[in-house]
């Protein structure tokens, strides 16, 4: 009997998890469709695996979606085992600094596309013998880790699109699986934390801006991270979710058994917000030092605990 070429097909390889999926299935006899904004990006890659070929994608635009839904179904002759929805983008910004349109922007990538992606796919994946979807998610879709809401945010949306999907799925024996990742070491924060002028939370931006490019330093390396998603997407039973990168499991363990108020309180304590408590008194004190009213308001922010 010939045996069928297995196919994967892995968004967002030019860095990070993407590349090292994408090396990952192609050790493991797969042929690797992996896509980039542009595909000169991927050409360290496609020399060194012959078995990892680049094509076009653009998550922004929803003609260059369908273009790779056509290029990868001439490609494959029509199927394809493995969709890998990986490409991701963040956005650090407090919910009252963001720009709407950025927080527009991270959903479009991190889960509109995705949406579009699953749709125009599914008809291959049902070619295959166990076709699965996979989605790259984060423990940040149970965790509020501050100052990047819109991309918690996308997140959680991500995790319940995936859950329900699994459900519309499974008559059709197409498995859905979410990486629930933790950190892992990657350029995902290249943009910086985003901070107006005059912001309230100036006082912890540099407390914060540590603990996440820390975090993001003592993480997973990359290789490891994939290495082990990869051998458990590949073998004939696999879970619906999979906890990997640093820190997931202990995150797991701790948002399934502590009360909410308990969980909120450590947020609080971790995130050190009772910083901007005090910030805000002292600029309530000089303002009626100076009897001069804050028209912003934004003054009227309270915190909690
Ligand atoms: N690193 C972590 O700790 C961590 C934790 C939880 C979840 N994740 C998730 O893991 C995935 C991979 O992230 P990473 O850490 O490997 O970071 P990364 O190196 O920044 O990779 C993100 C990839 O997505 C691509 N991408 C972004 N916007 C795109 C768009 N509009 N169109 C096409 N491609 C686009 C990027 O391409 P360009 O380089 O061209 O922008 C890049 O290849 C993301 O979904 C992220 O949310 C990462």
């Amino acid at each position: 009997m010939v045996q069928q070429t297995s196919f994967a097909l892995i968004t967002g390889c030019r860095s990070g998890i993407g590349t090292q999926l994408a090396i990952c299935f192609a050790a493991r006899g797969v042929t690797v469709l992996a896509t980039a904004r542009c595909v000169d990006h991927l050409q360290e890659l496609t020399s060194q695996y012959k078995n990892i070929e680049a094509f076009p994608l653009e998550l922004g635009d929803a003609g260059s979606i369908e273009r790779l839904r056509d290029a990868v179904a001439i490609r494959t002759g029509g199927h394809l085992d493995f969709l890998v929805n990986n490409a991701g983008t963040h956005y650090a910004a407090t919910a009252m600094d963001l720009e709407l349109e950025e927080a527009v922007k991270v959903f479009q990538v991190n889960v509109f596309s995705v949406m579009r992606l699953c749709q125009l796919f599914i008809p291959l994946l049902r070619r295959s013998h166990r076709g699965r979807i996979v989605q790259i998610g984060s423990v940040t879709r149970d965790v509020p880790v501050v100052w990047q809401c819109a991309y918690n945010a996308s997140k959680a949306a991500l995790s319940q699109y995936t859950k329900t999907l699994r459900l519309e799925l499974a008559p059709f024996n197409i498995d859905v699986i979410e990486i629930v990742t933790g950190f892992v070491r990657s350029n995902i924060l290249h943009h910086g934390l985003v901070a107006p002028e005059g912001s309230f939370y100036l006082p912890i931006k540099e407390i914060i801006e540590t603990m996440k490019y820390q975090g993001n330093k003592n993480g997973m390396e990359t290789g490891t991270y994939a290495r082990s998603v990869v051998e458990k997407l590949m073998s004939k039973r696999t879970h619906s979710e999979i906890w990997e990168g640093n820190m997931a499991w202990t995150i797991r363990f701790l948002v399934g058994f502590l009360p909410l108020w308990l969980l909120n309180w450590l947020y609080y304590r971790k995130f050190q917000l009772g910083r901007l408590r005090c910030a805000q008194k002292q600029r309530k004190g000089s303002a009626t030092a100076h009897s001069t009213p804050d028209p912003d308001s934004r003054a009227k922010f309270s915190g909690f605990g």
